[in-house]
C-alpha cells in the first residue's frame, strides 16, 4: 500500500476546495450565512401515474414523463412550495402502491368515485370526463346499449371496464381486459374486439394519432360524467389542504387554463359550452 503522505492530501484537498469554490461561483443563489442552520432536505413527493394514457400522463423519446397531468401537477406542487418526482407505476396495483406508501399520491387521470373514496382521499377535482365508444369506421355501433352483444376491450379496473361489465354483466366472457388503453385500441385495430371504451380525451387523442386504425367514435350521453382528482392515502389532511390550496391558486391566476388549452385547444369553459366538442373530449 502506497503511504497516503500529507503532502499528497494536501493537494488533493486544495483541488476538492477549488472545485468547491467554482461550484459555488457558478449558483446564482447567495451564500448562506454562517450562523443559519443547514436546511433540512427537502421532502420529495413521490407521484404514481401510469404513463400510457396520453395526452394526460405518457413517456417522450427521452423516457420523460410529460402530459397534462404533470404539468398540473408541477403547476400545483410550485404554489405549494412542494417538490415532487414522478414514478411510472402499472394501472393495476397503482392504488395498492398508494395504500403502502410506495407513493404519496396517484395521479393518473383518477377519476373521482364514491367505491374509491372508501379507500383513498381525493384533490378538489381538476378535469371533466366521460366515457367514450372506439370502433372501427366501418361499425355499426351507434350507442353504448349496442355492445351488448360485441367483444369489447377495456382497460382492467377502469371505470371504464366498470361501466362495460355493467352492461354485458361480471361474468361475460365478452369483455376483454388489458393492461393498458393503448393495448385495448390495438386488439380493436386487429380484430380482437369490437369496441373499447374508455375515457374521452384518451380515445380521441389516439384514434387522431393512429389515422392508420381507421377509427372513429362515438358518443353516448348515458355515460355518467366523471372528474379526475389526486388520490392520496387516506388521512392526509395537511398534504392534501396544500394542494387543494395550489389547485385553486392555478385556476385562478390562468396558469390551469394555459395548460388545458396546450392540450386541449380551448378554454375549459368553452369547451363545456360547446356540446359537440364536449361530447367528443
Ligand atoms: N379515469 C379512469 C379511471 O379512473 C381511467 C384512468 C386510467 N388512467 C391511466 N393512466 N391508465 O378508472
Amino acid at each position: 500500500m502506497t503511504p497516503f503522505s500529507t503532502r499528497r492530501f494536501l493537494q488533493i484537498a486544495g483541488i476538492t476546495a477549488a472545485a468547491v469554490l467554482l461550484a459555488a461561483c457558478g449558483k446564482k443563489e447567495a451564500a448562506p450565512v454562517a450562523s443559519a442552520p443547514a436546511p433540512a432536505p427537502a421532502k420529495v413527493y413521490v407521484v404514481g401515474t401510469d404513463a400510457a394514457y396520453a395526452p394526460f400522463e405518457s413517456q417522450n423519446e427521452k423516457g420523460e414523463i410529460v402530459g397534462f397531468d404533470i404539468e398540473v401537477v408541477l403547476a400545483i406542487a410550485k404554489k405549494a412550495g412542494i417538490e415532487v418526482k414522478f414514478v411510472n407505476t402499472p394501472w393495476e396495483g397503482i392504488f395498492n402502491a398508494l395504500g403502502q406508501g410506495d407513493r404519496d399520491m396517484v395521479v393518473s387521470s383518477v377519476t373521482i368515485t364514491a367505491e374509491r373514496k372508501g379507500t383513498m382521499d381525493f384533490s378538489d377535482p381538476y378535469f371533466d370526463a366521460q366515457q367514450l365508444i372506439a370502433v372501427t369506421e366501418n361499425s355499426s355501433i351507434a350507442r353504448f346499449a349496442d355492445l351488448k352483444k360485441l367483444k369489447v376491450g377495456v382497460q382492467t379496473g377502469t371505470t371504464g371496464d366498470e361501466a362495460v361489465t355493467q352492461l354485458l354483466g361480471k361474468s361475460s366472457t365478452a369483455i376483454k381486459r388489458f393492461e393498458s388503453t393503448p393495448l385495448a385500441l390495438k386488439e380493436l385495430e386487429s380484430g380482437g374486439v369490437d369496441a373499447v371504451v374508455a375515457d374521452n380525451g384518451v380515445v380521441v387523442h389516439y384514434v387522431a394519432n393512429n389515422p392508420g386504425g381507421k377509427f372513429k367514435t362515438v358518443a353516448d350521453n348515458g355515460f355518467v360524467p366523471e372528474q379526475y382528482g389526486i388520490a392520496l392515502k387516506k388521512g392526509n389532511a395537511e398534504l392534501l389542504a396544500k394542494l387543494n390550496k395550489g389547485l385553486a391558486e392555478i385556476k385562478a391566476d390562468g396558469s390551469y387554463d394555459a395548460i388545458f388549452s396546450k392540450y386541449f385547444g380551448a378554454a375549459p369553459a368553452k369547451a363545456a359550452a360547446a356540446p359537440a366538442s364536449a361530447a367528443s373530449r
